[in-house]
């Protein structure tokens, strides 16, 4: 007879099961539009073609669940050289620029090497019902949120890839809705006080080791935008001379606009006097009230400071997201695009903080108070990227919506560009 502790386990296990079917599938559907050419692209070595966002996503669950399992046969002695990702603890790997070259394994053998772990995880999932670990569930929860990044990443990398082709092609087709008018940016403002910032230990939803341990700090009064930055606005910076002026610029940054001339977003072109952007429908003109997007760290700050603002912390940006439902343009949307704010309303909080663009702030991302990485091959998640990167918070339109929470970290390299990366402005009263 089941007692009342494992029954409640076993539920946990069935409903993981289906959420387990419900996420491997939605990476499918991402795929559905795409030609086997579409599949190998890599663009930049930042970048990973589809076929291998698909294959690295079933060996992680392959090498964290299953091959611990006694009579778990894997599916290929060497897909863990080709599929691992930068875990030094599993041992060598395939360099990351090379990824594009792997015409074999066949789109086919990949579609059966996820069918194959599926069966067994599956199968696992159903005879250990009853006995699994709360350290299996919590392995299994961090193997479904990685494979979200990846559907974050397989749309992202794509996106370069079509960009960097001459003929833009789509990855299909979409229709965008334009505004005429969308409210000015005001400002809504906090008091100074001593927040709890980070994940909630008592709430039961996942969080990743990086956003832990919640801990409390101080923040003096401050405002925050209460929309994102527009197009039209960053328009404006650059016809003030933007990229020519070292006055608004990061040493590293100027440095980064002399050397690879920037002048404008990533993927934006200068066409006839109008400028056009890529997106995943194709090239389309740069529509003035959506916010933008595909600027660096570097690029957020140098508009900040041209209009006397900065961009927020992430301490400020969380206690302004705590009271706020994650809710936004995140990928279920279809639109795989910012969009301009819907209501011309001044609201209780701000407008968009979550989904359209990941948003610039200006934390360096460094480990909480009292931060311990976990141990084994996930304690190399996120731990050992704690250094030269910056955080984003708050998800884009490409981001799963069940992937974000306000204590959600993002962090990247402050000239990453590829990411659905934009600006929120904060301030001093
Ligand atoms: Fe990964």
């Amino acid at each position: 007879m089941l007692t009342q502790a494992s029954k409640v386990n076993a539920n946990k296990v069935f409903s993981l099961a289906r959420h387990y079917r419900a996420v491997r599938r939605r990476t499918e559907v991402l795929c559905e539009p795409l030609s086997a050419e579409d599949y190998n692209l890599q663009s930049m070595p930042e970048a990973s073609p589809v076929k291998w966002h698909l294959a690295h996503t079933t060996w992680f669950f392959e090498t964290m669940i299953l091959s611990a399992m006694s009579d778990y046969r894997v599916f290929h002695p060497q897909y863990t050289y080709l599929f691992n990702s930068y875990y030094e603890s599993i041992g060598e790997r395939l360099n990351r620029s090379d990824r594009g070259l792997l015409s074999h394994p066949r789109i086919e053998e990949i579609y059966k090497y996820r069918e194959y772990v599926d069966t067994y995880i599956l199968h696992f999932l159903e005879a250990e019902a009853h006995h699994l670990s709360g350290n299996i569930l919590t392995a299994m929860d961090t193997g479904l949120h990685h494979e979200m990044q990846h559907q974050e990443l397989i749309l992202t990398d794509l996106k370069h890839a079509f960009a960097a082709n001459p003929l833009k092609p789509a990855y299909k087709s979409m229709d965008y809705d334009a505004s005429d008018e969308i409210p000015a940016m005001r400002w809504h403002e906090y008091p100074e006080g001593v927040y709890w910032i980070g994940h909630d230990e008592e709430k039961e939803e996942f969080a990743y080791d990086n956003e832990k341990p919640s801990h409390r700090r101080f923040s003096n009064t401050f405002r925050l935008a209460s929309r994102l930055v527009t197009n039209r606005e960053f328009v404006a910076f650059m016809e003030e001379g933007a990229y020519a002026r070292p006055e608004f610029w990061l040493s590293d940054g100027w440095k980064l606009v002399q050397e690879k001339k920037w002048h404008a977003p990533l993927y934006w072109e200068n066409l006839g006097g109008k400028w056009w952007t890529m997106t995943l429908g194709g090239l389309r003109e740069v529509e003035k009230n959506e916010p933008v997007c595909h600027v660096s760290f570097y690029e957020a700050d140098a508009f900040a400071r041209w209009w006397g603002f900065r961009l927020p912390t992430e301490t400020e940006w969380e206690i302004a997201a705590k009271t706020v439902k994650p809710e936004g343009n995140f990928a279920e949307s279809g639109r795989f695009h910012p969009a301009h704010v819907k209501s011309l309303a001044f609201t209780n909080s701000p407008s968009q903080l979550y989904g359209d663009v990941w948003e610039w702030t200006s934390s360096a991302y460094s480990p909480y108070p009292g931060y311990k990485p976990p141990q084994g091959m996930l304690g190399e998640y996120n731990a050992k990227f704690m250094s030269s990167q910056m955080v984003l918070r708050g998800g884009s339109c490409v981001t799963p919506k069940e992937q974000i929470r306000h204590s959600y970290r993002n962090f990247f390299s402050p000239d990453s560009r590829w990411q659905f990366s934009g600006i929120r402005l904060a301030g001093y009263l």
